[in-house]
């Protein structure tokens, strides 16, 4: 039997002077292991979940679980040890090496300085960035790509059971995003029973890399299953709107193909 990483139960979140939930009741559970991606338009409440994982936004009304315990029984520092957190904007520290910003939070956990090293160096060959090469440079020295490697390398620092991803991928080009969604799923495949949550809005993204794919429309979810399962059969009108975009677009590469 596969333990549950994240749990969600009638879970209600609206902001301050919002009349409608940004999430509206959510549940869902999520086997230790799956690679989630977590896919909706603009506004419906992708990041929001994300952050109420590691309390970075707490819930009106229901219950969050990391394996099996309420977030809200964790020290705050101990569940976001437990949890990487990537996104878009990675802000590494700009006068660090990359070694440093890789290292960052081990030196904080008071690691010895031969464990700090030797981690550093087992996730830059994880994430493909030669540690000879790479380490003594500087964030502004790496590509767009490259920079987002460190910022996925610097969250797995800490050997936490979940990542939470939120577009991770979204300001590189496109060539260099299919480069980096074939390594974040090898990486998952690799690293044996990690979780990872996934946010894109890209839905050949989602489709690509989930095991599972979670539809979000206006705080709700509206489908919660595997690529195969929900390309067979879509639950509701937007999901299969959701996927006729798609269709439609195969038909304009094809045409002049
Ligand atoms: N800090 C905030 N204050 C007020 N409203 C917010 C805040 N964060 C998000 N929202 C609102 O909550 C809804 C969901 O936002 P979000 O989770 O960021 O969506 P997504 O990531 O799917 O684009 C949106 O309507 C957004 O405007
Ligand atoms: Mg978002």
């Amino acid at each position: 039997m596969s333990n549950t990483a994240v749990s969600f139960k009638n879970v209600r979140k609206s902001f301050n002077g919002a009349t409608n939930h940004a999430i509206d009741n959510l549940s869902f559970d999520i086997p230790e292991g799956e690679f989630v991606t977590i896919l909706g338009t603009s506004g419906s409440g992708k990041t929001t979940t994300l952050k109420m994982v590691n309390r970075l936004i707490e819930p009106d009304a229901g219950e969050i679980t990391v394996y099996n315990q309420s977030v809200e029984a964790f020290d705050v520092n101990q569940l976001r040890r437990k949890i990487g957190y990537v996104v878009q904007q990675i802000g590494l520290f700009p006068h660090y090496t990359i070694e440093k910003n890789i290292g960052a939070v081990p030196e904080l956990l008071g690691w010895e300085k031969a464990r700090i090293t030797q981690r550093v160096q087992e996730l830059m060959e994880l994430v493909q960035l030669p540690y000879e090469e790479y380490a003594t440079r500087f964030p502004r020295q790496l590509s767009g790509g490259q920079q987002q490697r460190v910022g996925v390398a610097r969250a797995l620092a800490a050997n936490p059971d979940i990542m939470l991803l939120d577009e991770p991928f979204g300001a590189v080009d496109a060539i260099t995003r299919k480069e980096l969604q074939a390594q974040i799923k090898n990486l998952h495949q690799r690293l044996e029973k990690k979780t990872f949550l996934f946010v894109t809005h890209d839905i050949n993204e989602a489709f690509a890399l989930g095991t599972k794919v979670m539809i979000m429309r206006e705080g709700n979810l509206d489908q919660f299953d595997t690529p195969e399962n929900i390309i067979r059969q879509p639950k509701t009108a937007f999901v299969k709107q959701l996927l006729d975009t798609v269709y439609a677009e195969e038909e304009i590469w094809r045409k002049y193909r």
